[in-house]
């Protein structure tokens, strides 16, 4: 059983221990396991950690300011707008694959350039147990990170061996507020796991106002709380459809909604419909793009959570 406090107290004495006076860096996404990752560090070494907050372009609607709003009193915050920078490097990209391999080549050059500024020797990661479990099996818990230009960070992981439920109960434990401990997980390379096809300016306004559309219907229902995820995708099929009285040609674009403990396997639960038919009614009605929208009832796995 975690006993939050000491498992802050322990994490915060080891972390002082590790990175003493040195510098350390971390990137802020604004989810659970990079902000507590953040402040828990941040606790133990205050200034001698700066968490970059990269905006990729990718970003759901406001987050930016979230981000800044709930941590820059809290953190020792850098701000890094980097959107061009991704998405011209995105630009023709069609395959889920290609642009993840690209937003994570970016993103490693924009925090490269900040980590060299900084004279980081550390780099702290929100890595939590799921991540390490699913993808690698057993990697090392201390290992280093070349990076392309020669820099080798030392990793630290403070949270690693925790699951997000735990995460949530650490976050809060430390004051973060409750709003913020409960988000819904957000991948890292954002709404582009949102958008089949093409990456386009024009594609992550639709994609981000339809995901901001869930959201807000989700939170009136109160149902941010018990779900795991909830989300929409924009897929790169159009079908006809008719608005007023003309026939349109417009975007699918696909409700998930989930419920899962730590995303290994997840599940579709029973929805308000009343909720679902608001959602499809919004998307269309203020979306002029979307001519019709589905709801995603398949459990992982088969599927996976997200959709592109
Ligand atoms: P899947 O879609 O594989 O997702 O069932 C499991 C969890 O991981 C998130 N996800 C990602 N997170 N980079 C991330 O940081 C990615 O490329 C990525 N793809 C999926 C997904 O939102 C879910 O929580």
């Amino acid at each position: 059983m975690l006993d939050p406090s000491s498992f802050i107290k322990e994490s915060i004495d080891e972390i002082k221990k590790t990175i003493g006076d040195k510098k350390a860096i971390i990137a802020l996404s604004g989810g659970v396991d990079s902000s507590v990752s953040s402040v828990l560090v941040s606790n133990a070494v205050g200034e001698n950690l700066t968490a970059v907050f990269v905006n990729h372009g990718l970003l759901r609607e406001g987050e930016s300011d979230y981000v800044k709003q709930t941590f820059q009193d809290r953190l020792n915050l850098k701000y890094v707008d980097a959107s061009n920078e991704f998405l011209d490097e995105l630009e023709g990209v069609e395959d889920p694959e290609e642009k993840r391999k690209i937003i994570g080549e970016v993103f490693i050059r924009v925090f490269e350039r900040e980590a060299e500024k900084i004279g980081a020797e550390y780099l702290v990661q929100g890595t939590i147990a799921p991540d390490w479990i699913e993808s690698h099996g057993n990697i090392k818990s201390h290992h280093n990170l070349a990076l392309p230009h020669g820099m080798v960070l030392e990793i630290v992981e403070p949270i690693r061996e925790l699951y997000k439920d735990e995460v949530r109960i650490i976050g809060s434990e430390m004051g973060l507020p409750e709003e913020m401990v409960n988000r819904q997980p957000y991948p890292g390379p954002g709404l582009a796991v949102r958008i089949a096809g093409k990456i386009t300016p024009k594609r992550i306004e639709i994609c981000r106002k339809a995901n901001s559309i869930v959201e807000e219907e989700v939170q009136k229902e109160g149902l941010n709380k018990t779900l795991w995820q909830y989300f929409a995708i924009l897929t790169n099929t159009k079908v006809t459809g008719v608005k007023g009285d003309i026939r349109d040609y417009g975007y699918l674009v696909v409700l998930r909604m989930v419920e899962s403990l730590d995303a290994m396997t997840a599940d579709v639960p029973e929805l308000p419909w009343e909720m679902v038919k608001t959602i499809s009614k919004r998307v269309t009605a203020e979306i002029p793009e979307v001519t019709h929208v589905a709801l995603s009832v398949s459990d992982k796995p088969p599927s996976t959570i997200e959709l592109a």
